[in-house]
C-alpha cells in the first residue's frame, strides 16, 4: 500500500541525494590547492547529517510553486552555514566533541587550527553559492542568511548556551537560546526556498515563519531529549553529554516528559498551520512529522 508517508519518504530521499550532488559539486575538490583545507571541508559536509535544512528549503520552494532547481542553492548555502555551525560547535573551547555524524569530529581528523578554517571558509562559501545565482532575490537571501547566522542568529544563540552552563535558565530564556540557535537557521531554510521561486506571496511567508518558529524550537527540544535518551551509536554523536556538561536544555528545566509533550504540541500547532494548505504543502507537513518523531 502507498502510504502518505511511504511518498514522504521517497521524496526526502531523492531531495536528499539531490542536496548532496549539489554540496559535492559546489565544494572545491580535495586536489585543488590547499589541499587539505579542501578535504578537511569535504569531510565535515559531505557524506552524512539528514539533510533537514536542505529538505526544508526544497519544500518552501514546493510551497510556492517553484521547482527544486530554484532551490538548490539555497539547500546548498544553509547546509554549509549548518556544517559550519556544527564544525565549531564540537571544538574543545565549545560543545568538545570527538564524533559528529558517526566519525570523528572535524577537529579530531584535522587538528583544531583546520577546524577553525574549515568553519570560516564553508560560512564564505554559503554566501558566494547564492551570489553565483546571480537571481534578483540573491541580495534578499543573502540578508536573511546574515542575520540567522550572525549574533542575532545562530551565532548569538551559541553564545548564550556556552555561558548558560551549569546555570538555570528561565523557561523564556531558554526558548530564546534555541530559537537563536538552531530555530534561526530553519527559519532561513525555509525563507531561502521560497524567496527562490522569485515572487513571494504574504501568506507563504506567514505560514513559513509561524512554520519555523515551531519547527526551529521543536528540532531543538527533540535534540535535547534524544541527546538524553538516544545512544551514542544511534545518534553518529556522544550521547549524554548535555547533563555531564550541565547544560541548559528542556530536558535539564522541563524533564523528559514534559519535554516530549512540548513537541508534540507543537507538531499539532504546526499541522494546524498548514491545514488551509493543499499538497503543495505535504513535503512541509512531512517534514515536521520528521522532526518531531526522528530517532536520531
Ligand atoms: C544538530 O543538527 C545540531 C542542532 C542544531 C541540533 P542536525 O541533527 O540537523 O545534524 P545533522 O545535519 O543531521 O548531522
Ligand atoms: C548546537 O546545539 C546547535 C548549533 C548551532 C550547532 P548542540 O550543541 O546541542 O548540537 P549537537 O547536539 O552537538 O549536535
Ligand atoms: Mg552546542
Ligand atoms: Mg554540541
Ligand atoms: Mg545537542
Amino acid at each position: 500500500m502507498i502510504t502518505s508517508s511511504t511518498v514522504f519518504e521517497q521524496w526526502a530521499t531523492a531531495h536528499q541525494q539531490r542536496a548532496e550532488q549539489a554540496l559535492a559539486s559546489t565544494l572545491p575538490s580535495a586536489d585543488t590547492q590547499p589541499e587539505r583545507l579542501h578535504a578537511a571541508m569535504r569531510y565535515a559536509v559531505l557524506g552524512g547529517g539528514k539533510r533537514v535544512r536542505a529538505l526544508l528549503s526544497y519544500a518552501a520552494a514546493e510551497l510556492v510553486g517553484a521547482p527544486a532547481s530554484s532551490a538548490d542553492a539555497a539547500a546548498v548555502a544553509v547546509e554549509l552555514i549548518h556544517a559550519f555551525s556544527l564544525v565549531h560547535d564540537d571544538m574543545p573551547c565549545m560543545d568538545d566533541d570527538d564524533l559528529r555524524r558517526g566519525k570523528p569530529s572535524c577537529h579530531k581528523q584535522f587538528g583544531d587550527a583546520t577546524a577553525l578554517l574549515v568553519g570560516d571558509a564553508l560560512q564564505a562559501l554559503a554566501f558566494q553559492c547564492i551570489a553565483d545565482t546571480h537571481a534578483p532575490q540573491a541580495l534578499k537571501q543573502v540578508q536573511i542568511l546574515a542575520q540567522a547566522t550572525g549574533s542575532r542568529g545562530m551565532c548569538g544563540g551559541q553564545d548564550i548556551d556556552l555561558h548558560s552552563t551549569g546555570k538555570r535558565l528561565s523557561r523564556d530564556a531558554l526558548e530564546t537560546m534555541h530559537q537563536y540557535k538552531t530555530g534561526a537557521l530553519i527559519r532561513a531554510a525555509a525563507l531561502l526556498g521560497a524567496y527562490a521561486a522569485g515572487q513571494t506571496e504574504e501568506k507563504h511567508l506567514t505560514l513559513l515563519n509561524q512554520y519555523s518558529q515551531n519547527m526551529g524550537l521543536a528540532f531543538q527540544v527533540v535534540d535535547d531529549i534524544l541527546d538524553a535518551t538516544a545512544d551514542t551509536h544511534t545518534l553518529g554523536k556522544t550521547a549524554g553529554k548535555d547533563a555531564l556538561q550541565e547544560k541548559s536544555t528542556y530536558v535539564s528545566l522541563l524533564g523528559i516528559d514534559e519535554a516530549k509533550a512540548l513537541v508534540t504540541t507543537l507538531y499539532e500547532q504546526t499541522l494546524q498551520s498548514l491545514a488551509g494548505f493543499d499538497q503543495q504543502a505535504d513535503s512541509l507537513r512531512g517534514i515536521a512529522r520528521f522532526i518531531c518523531e526522528r530517532p536520531f
